[in-house]
This record gives structure tokens, C-alpha cells and sequence, in this order.
């Protein structure tokens, strides 16, 4: 009577099972993208898999009326997933990508306006000066690894922009190398829960935890020495030290700073690195894109860097979105149900976790011609913002760096091309699904433009 009733009460989309299942757990620890498209293809647009041994109840989607009822529609019965408020959590604290509920609504209103167009244009110069310093060796080490290169660009623009010069070289370098171990460690658990277990057995978990410790303390000093000098820098540090809880008409807490600075570097680093590394890698493989980028850096003159050209629709802001569909660095979204929950045909209970696959939505046939060829003038059409189409999520929880990404990267697309080409070796880049969709290296030679 039990079973029955378990079973009859939540219409679950189709069942991966059997063997299926097995193939599955075992092998989407390695290969989740390969692993969760060919569940796509036998189960259809949404399937439902049951973890047995651990008591978890799986919905995996790449239907966009299924993300978008879920990211837009009835977000408020949706949590981040334990995965993140607590694996990512006890390693980065509360901040806006860990955070629920209502202390995230109040972090989230708070922090936005500081991200808003208006506020990110004060951030070109910042940008443009740690990209200069960054493409300088090219002439004298043309062969390069643009993956490091990105990575190392990334870190410093987010640093930069968010304490200007009160942060020297050093400190960016430690807080880069504990940021990327810290990032090691977790990135494994997510993936692989049992980690965790072993972690604790071998004293990974408290190290890693000190070392986030450290981060947190090196950012604490950048604050303590921002209040000293009194200065005002009109960066995001001080937006964060002035802004004020409608409320209450208080500022945050020290400690909530420092969370949400962490976070801000975490969030705002790696995903744009990666993103840069398949940009480059998809011009270097499209030699008419290529073409019509530096066409249009040649038409926009003097204006290619001023905020208003970095900000518009542009041929290299369509080569950003395209090179971001197919090889989406948030190739998955996670969410956990509050209370039981239904959508069209399909119900489940509470407690179940969502999988919405962006990697698969942004390829799904049902949405895109051609879904596998990059072709940057799809972005071009009138109903371009209806596409099939979140690489920065959607809904309350959109990313709050969309507009810094975006223009950071239409900057870095625009500088590079402006005066040089790259010549990629590799001819498939490797994909790593971690956290995020990464590359491990993107090496190649750079070319400088014939005057
Ligand atoms: C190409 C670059 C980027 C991509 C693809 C990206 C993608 C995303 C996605 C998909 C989410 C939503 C996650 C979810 O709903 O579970 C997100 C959230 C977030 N992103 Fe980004 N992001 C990028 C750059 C940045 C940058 C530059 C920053 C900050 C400087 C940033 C800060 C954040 C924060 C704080 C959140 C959490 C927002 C909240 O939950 O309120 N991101 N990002």
C-alpha cells in the first residue's frame, strides 16, 4: 500500500533506470555533459533519476518553460541546493551565491545598485590598464597559454576593481593561490560527495578552511586600511562600506563584507576565464568571424573603447553570447524544492533536486537550427532576448556581474584584436564540467597585426 501510494502520488518525468542508472551515477562523476545529453536523448527534454543510496530524487531539464518555471515563475519555492549553501558555504560564508532566503534578498538589494550599467562604466579604466599590463610580453613570448593568461587577468581585473590600488601585487598573488586551492577542494566535493568523508579523515576540510581564513584576513586588511587613509576611491569596496540597510539605515557588518567580497572574487573570476579561453578558442576556429570582428573594430575607430560601444549590441558581442551558448561556463543551475511542486503533466515532493542543464538547453534542437555550428549573427534577431537562452541564469538570482562580464569581456575581445590574431594549436579544447565548464589549456601564438 506504501509503494503504491509513493508511487501514484507524483507523476515524475521519465525514469532512467536499470543499467541506465548504474551508467549514470558511476560515469556522470567523470563525464556529467556526455552522461546527461544521452539521458536527454532516450528520456526526452526533462527525466527523473533516483540517487537509491543516498534517498535523493533527481529532475534533470534542458525544456525552457520547465528553467524558466523554475528560475522565474515559482522561484520562492526554490533553495540553492545544499550542494552550494552548504558545501561552497562552510568555505566562503554567507554571501550572495551561498545565501537564501530572506538575508539573501536583503544582501541582494543592497550590493545590485553597485552593479547597475551606470556604476560598472566607472570601471573601464581600471580594466583597461590591467589589460594593458597583461598583453605587454606578447611581442617578446608570443607563445603563449591563454587559458593562464585569462585566468591570471580575471583575478587581477576583480581585485582591482574592487580595491583599486589598496591591494598590492603580492597580496593579489597570495589571495589568487589560496583562492585557487580553496576552489581545488570544493570543487571536488561537489562533484564527488564522498570526498568529503575522505577530506575529513585526512584533515583536508580544517586546512582548507584556514586557508579560506587566511583569504578572508587579507581582505579584512585591504578594508581596515580603505577606513584608515579615509580616502574615496568610488570603487566597489567603497559602494559595499557606504552602501546602508533600508531598514535599519545600518552598514554591514565587517564580516558580512568580507563574505561578500570573497564571493564577489570566487563568482567573478573563474566563470569569465573560462568564458574568454572558448571566445578566443571559437575565433581562432571561425576565420570569417574573425574577419568581421576586426572589420568592426576598424568602423568603430576611437569609439571601440568608450562605455557606450563596450555596452551595445555589437558583431563582438554577438561572438561573446554565441561562444557562451555553446560552451556555457554555468553549464548547470541547481535548485532543491521547499514544498511539493508540479508543472504541466509532471509533479514531485519536496526536497527534490533540480538540475536545470543550460549546457543542454543552449543546444537543444527544439530551440536552435544548427545547434552545433557557431554562428554569431543568430544574435542578431529582433526576439534574440526570448532565446532558449540563460548563461547568466535568470530570474531574482540573475548573475550580478552580467553587465561587469560582459563589458570586461567585449573590452578583452576588442584590445586583443584590435592589434593582434591567434593562431590556436590545439583543435578541440578539453572540457572539464566542474562547478564550472572549464578548459585546461588553450595554447597557441600570437600574431601582430601588419601596421
Ligand atoms: C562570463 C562570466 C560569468 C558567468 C557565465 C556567470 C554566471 C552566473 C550564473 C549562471 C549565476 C546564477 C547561478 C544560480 O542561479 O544558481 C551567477 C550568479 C552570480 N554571479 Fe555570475 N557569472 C559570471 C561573471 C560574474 C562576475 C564578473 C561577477 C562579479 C564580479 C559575478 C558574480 C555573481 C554573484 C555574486 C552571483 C550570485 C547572485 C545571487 O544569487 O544573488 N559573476 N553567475
Amino acid at each position: 500500500m506504501e509503494i503504491f501510494y509513493m508511487t501514484s502520488k507524483f507523476n515524475y518525468p521519465t525514469e532512467i533506470k536499470g543499467t541506465r542508472k548504474l551508467y549514470s551515477l558511476f560515469r556522470g562523476v567523470k563525464d556529467p555533459l556526455e552522461v546527461i545529453s544521452g539521458n536527454h536523448k532516450i528520456a526526452g527534454d526533462s527525466y527523473y533519476i533516483k540517487a537509491s543510496f543516498t534517498n535523493k530524487n533527481f529532475i534533470f531539464s534542458q525544456d525552457k518553460e520547465f528553467i524558466e518555471y523554475i528560475l522565474k515563475q515559482n522561484h520562492k519555492n526554490y533553495f540553492k541546493s545544499e550542494i552550494q549553501s552548504v558545501t561552497l558555504g562552510k568555505y566562503l560564508g554567507n554571501g550572495l551565491l551561498t545565501n537564501n532566503g530572506k538575508d539573501w534578498l536583503k544582501q541582494r538589494r543592497l550590493i545590485q545598485p553597485g552593479f547597475s550599467k551606470a556604476k560598472i562604466a566607472n570601471l573601464v579604466s581600471i580594466m583597461e590598464e590591467e589589460i594593458d599590463a597583461a598583453f605587454q610580453s606578447f611581442d617578446k613570448e608570443p607563445e603563449i597559454d591563454l587559458y593562464d593568461l585569462f585566468h591570471t587577468l580575471a583575478f587581477n581585473i576583480v581585485a582591482k576593481t574592487l580595491f583599486s590600488s589598496d591591494i598590492d601585487e603580492s597580496k593579489v598573488k597570495e589571495l589568487g593561490k589560496i583562492i585557487t586551492e580553496v576552489q581545488e577542494v570544493f570543487a571536488k566535493e561537489v562533484r564527488l560527495p564522498f570526498y568529503t568523508q575522505i577530506f575529513k579523515i585526512f584533515g583536508v576540510i580544517g586546512k582548507t578552511i584556514e586557508k579560506s581564513k587566511r583569504s578572508k584576513a587579507i581582505i579584512q586588511s585591504v578594508l581596515d586600511k580603505r577606513r584608515d587613509s579615509g580616502e574615496e576611491k568610488n570603487d566597489l569596496l567603497d559602494m559595499l562600506i557606504h552602501t546602508r540597510y533600508e531598514d535599519t539605515q545600518l552598514p554591514m557588518s565587517d564580516e558580512q563584507l568580507v563574505d561578500e567580497m570573497l564571493i564577489l572574487f570566487i563568482a567573478g573570476h573563474e566563470t569569465t576565464a573560462n568564458a574568454l579561453s572558448f571566445i578566443f578558442f571559437e575565433i581562432s576556429q571561425n576565420p570569417e568571424a574573425e574577419k568581421k570582428l576586426k572589420l568592426e573594430i576598424e568602423e568603430e575607430g576611437e569609439n571601440i573603447f568608450t562605455t557606450e560601444s563596450l555596452m551595445k549590441k555589437s558583431y563582438t558581442s554577438n561572438i561573446i553570447k554565441e561562444a557562451m551558448r555553446l560552451h556555457s561556463p554555468a553549464w548547470a543551475i541547481d535548485r532543491q524544492a521547499l514544498e511539493d511542486d508540479s508543472f504541466k503533466d509532471y509533479s514531485w515532493k519536496k526536497g527534490t533536486l533540480i538540475i536545470l542543464y543550460i549546457a543542454g538547453l543552449h543546444r537543444n534542437p527544439k530551440y536552435w537550427n544548427d545547434p552545433n555550428s557557431f554562428i554569431p549573427e543568430r544574435f542578431d534577431d529582433e526576439n534574440a532576448k526570448n532565446f532558449a537562452y540563460y548563461p547568466f541564469g535568470a530570474g531574482p538570482r540573475l548573475c550580478i556581474g552580467e553587465h561587469f562580464a560582459m563589458m570586461e569581456m567585449v573590452l578583452i575581445v576588442r584590445k586583443f584584436y584590435k592589434n593582434y590574431s591567434f593562431v590556436s594549436y590545439q583543435k578541440e579544447l578539453e572540457k572539464k564540467a566542474l562547478v564550472t565548464l572549464r578548459t585546461t589549456s588553450l595554447n597557441g601564438k600570437i600574431i601582430k597585426n601588419l601596421a
